[in-house]
């Protein structure tokens, strides 16, 4: 069996029972949250038979996953199978050459990416993708460039729609994200000062302003050390419990994916080898091969979550 190793302790979970006073003292908007739980969907997200080639390079062949409704959906496998691709595929920066996808019951396949973003989709990147030289507040907002009414010349020239929207959007993520994510203490300091494992929670603040019903995360704890990847792991959790937020998660770090995932699904050499819960995965024959087959050292399977 292969060591994937969780010794992450359950106290830190915050379970289903605790959300009401969590929202309580976070002030999240409850009704909002309500709404959602009634009109979500059993699976939110539906990748089907998804083909796609560069040239000669087959990097998905027959990809279907599904994600479930305020889940959380791992996506592993070792380097270059595909995961990334995915993700663009998902998010509409690649357009496949065979294959169909619905966001909560709605055929999204000819759609664009900021379409897609507006109708509740978004994601973080596999490298950080922040703005120097601006503030981390401001940093959070760019995720609302399609929640903005106001045009590109306004904003430009700062006409009283834009600055009333702006303290407006301000406040709605001072209140429901900048307390979740625990930036409170750094959301006025330029994000370039900030330690590495800060700035990746800064681009989830950003992907989170839209509210988005389904989140994709891209290898959110890469490069961080143990502490950093315990306060990731415990945010990701928080968001899907508080907000009912669907997430599909590309991660290396094996502890992190065996502890806060409900289905994972594992990708090799750009098809599907296994799916199902962490407690059959880990033991699945096929994904073993997978990992152990690389040439190099298999860093995906080394117990990286202590
Ligand atoms: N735009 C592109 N043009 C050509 N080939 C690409 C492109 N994007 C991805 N590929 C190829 O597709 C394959 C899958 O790459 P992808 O980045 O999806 O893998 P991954 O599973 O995310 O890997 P990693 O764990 O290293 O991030 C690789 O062989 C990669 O070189
Ligand atoms: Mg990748």
């Amino acid at each position: 069996m292969l060591e994937f190793s969780n010794s992450r302790n359950g106290k830190e979970k915050i379970g289903t029972g605790q959300r009401e006073d969590w929202n309580e003292r976070n002030g999240l908007p409850e009704p909002h949250l309500r709404a959602r739980r009634r009109t979500a969907r059993l699976t939110m997200l539906v990748v089907d038979n998804i083909q796609l080639a560069f040239g000669g390079l087959k990097a998905l062949s027959g990809v279907s996953v599904h994600a479930n409704a305020g889940k959380i959906t791992s996506v592993i496998g070792p380097n270059g199978a595909g995961k990334t691709s995915l993700f663009n595929v998902i998010s509409g920066f690649y357009k496949p050459q065979h294959g169909r996808l619905t966001l909560d019951g709605e055929d999204i396949s000819g759609l664009k990416p900021s379409q897609r973003a507006y109708r509740g989709m978004s994601r973080t990147f596999q490298n950080i993708a922040l703005f120097h030289g601006m503030s981390v507040l401001d940093n959070i907002k760019l995720g609302a460039h399609t929640k903005l009414r106001t045009g590109v010349l306004s904003a430009a020239f700062r006409l009283p729609l834009t600055r009333r929207e702006e303290t407006q959007l301000s406040s709605e993520i001072q209140r429901d994200i900048i307390g979740l994510l625990e930036l409170d203490h750094v959301q006025h300091h330029p994000v370039e000062d900030l330690a590495y494992g800060l700035q990746k929670r800064v681009e989830l603040a950003r992907a989170l302003v839209m509210k988005p019903k389904l989140l994709l995360l891209d290898e959110p704890v890469a490069g961080m050390n143990r502490e950093e990847k315990r306060e990731m792991s415990r945010f990701v959790a928080n968001v899907r419990n508080n907000w009912n937020t669907t997430v599909l998660l590309i991660e290396h770090d094996m502890g992190m994916v065996m502890e806060i995932s409900d289905h994972i699904v594992v990708l090799s050499f750009g098809k599907p080898i296994a799916s199902g819960t962490p407690d059959e995965v880990r033991v699945n024959p096929d994904v073993i091969k997978a990992y152990l087959g690389t040439s190099e050292e298999p860093s995906s399977t080394k117990a990286t979550a202590a």
